[in-house]
């Protein structure tokens, strides 16, 4: 008699070791900051037709609900500040405004000081030029942010 003992064959018992990965994946958190408008073409003309008031053309404009100023309230080579729209409005040459946010691209400080045709930054001390948005003193590296307007006639409007 022979005594055959069937072994079923048990494969070697695996371990697995199982790593629990505390953090599963990366999230990544898409901040917005909202600055979209990056391009600096030069395409916001307000078209060739401002006739420029020599002199003298002052009429009593006062219909005009959503007008942010009169022509004649930007001095050309420096710009006001509207501190409510948080906007300041440029002449840079004779007939040609532009606008640009008052919020300091370093850290969101609102700006108010406004010298010549630069505005500053309390907050840190960055300057820009308010006539084409470009920073003239650190920390911040960013230009303001163009603000679109309209001209029609005499008045100035926010688009
Ligand atoms: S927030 Fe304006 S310089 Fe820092």
């Amino acid at each position: 008699m022979t005594s055959e003992s069937v072994q079923p064959k048990s494969g070697p018992s695996r371990r697995t070791i199982v790593a629990a990965a505390g953090a599963a994946g990366l999230t990544v958190a898409l901040t917005a900051c909202g600055s979209e408008d990056k391009a600096s073409d030069s395409s916001t003309e307000q078209g060739g037709g401002a006739t420029n008031d020599g002199g003298g053309a002052s009429t009593g404009a006062g219909a005009g609900g959503a007008a942010l100023a009169k022509t004649s309230d930007i001095p050309e080579g420096s710009g006001k500040i509207f501190k409510d729209e948080k906007v300041v409005v440029s002449q840079p040459t004779a007939g040609d405004y532009k606008a640009f946010s008052t919020i300091c691209t370093h850290r969101d400080c609102p700006m108010v000081d406004l010298k010549d045709d630069i505005i500053s930054c309390t907050c840190h001390g960055s300057r820009f030029s308010v006539l084409d948005g470009s920073v003239k003193k650190g920390p911040a590296v960013e230009p303001l942010e163009a603000k679109k307007i309209s001209v029609n006639g005499d008045s100035i409007t926010l688009a």
